[in-house]
C-alpha cells in the first residue's frame, strides 16, 4: 500500500480579531491611522525620499500601542492570537515568549505596492486589516523552496493548494494574518481607487 505525506509544513494563521478579544472598531482604526499619518511629518518625508507609495510609520514611529490606546488594544490582542500560533507551530520556547517587536501602519493608495520581502530577525509577522475596498491587493505569499526548483515542471493552475508556489490570500477587514517571518511575501498592485489600509507587525523571540 503505498503512502505519501506533506513533509515541511508552511503554515498560515488567519482569524477575525475579535474571535481572542473584544473587536477593535474598524473605522476608529482607520481614522487613527490617518490621523497618525497627518502629523507624522518624518514619516511622509521618509516615503517620499524612499519611494514608498502612500503612507508607512515604520521607519518613524516606534509606540504606537503606548500612545495610541487604540494600538493598546490591538496589541493585547494580537499578543493572544500569535500565542495561538506558536502553539500550533509547535515551538518549544523554553521560559521565553514570543513578544511583540514592532507595529506600524501601512495606507497604499491606488496603484501602489509593496514589493517582495521578508522580515529578518522576527520570528513570526503579520498584518491585521482596517480597509480593504473592492479591488484591494491580496497578500502574495511565496513557497520558501522555489529557488531550488529551476528545473521542476510547474504545477497545474488548478493543483491543489499545498502545492501551489504562489498563494493569494484575500482577508476581510478586522482579519488578522500570521506567518514565519522568513516568508516571503508581498502586496500586489492596489487597483482600488481607495486606499488599502493595514497594521503590520513583527514578534520576536525575548
Ligand atoms: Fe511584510
Amino acid at each position: 500500500m503505498s503512502q505519501i505525506r506533506s513533509l515541511f509544513a508552511t503554515r498560515l494563521y488567519r482569524a477575525a480579531l475579535s474571535e481572542h478579544a473584544p473587536a477593535i472598531d474598524a473605522d476608529e482604526m482607520a481614522a487613527s491611522c490617518y490621523s497618525i499619518a497627518e502629523d507624522d511629518e518624518a514619516g511622509q518625508d521618509w516615503c517620499e525620499q524612499n519611494g514608498y507609495p502612500g503612507y508607512t510609520s515604520y521607519a518613524s514611529l516606534t509606540d504606537l500601542p503606548w500612545r495610541f490606546p487604540i494600538f493598546g488594544d490591538l496589541v493585547k490582542s494580537l499578543d493572544v492570537h500569535v500565542a495561538a500560533f506558536a502553539e500550533d507551530l509547535e515551538f518549544d520556547l523554553g521560559d521565553r515568549s514570543l513578544v511583540l517587536e514592532d507595529i506600524w501602519i501601512n495606507i497604499l493608495p491606488e496603484g501602489g505596492t509593496h514589493s517582495s520581502h521578508i522580515h529578518p530577525h522576527s520570528v513570526i509577522s503579520g498584518t491585521t486589516y482596517v480597509a480593504m475596498p473592492d479591488g484591494a491587493s491580496a497578500l502574495k505569499l511565496e513557497d520558501p523552496r522555489l529557488p531550488m526548483m529551476m528545473a521542476a515542471p510547474t504545477r497545474r493552475k488548478d493543483c491543489r493548494e499545498e502545492l501551489r508556489p504562489f498563494i493569494y490570500e484575500t482577508p476581510k477587514v478586522g482579519d488578522v494574518l500570521l506567518w514565519e517571518s522568513w516568508l516571503r511575501h508581498e502586496v500586489p498592485m492596489n487597483m482600488s481607487e481607495e486606499e488599502r489600509i493595514s497594521v503590520s507587525f513583527n514578534y520576536k523571540w525575548d
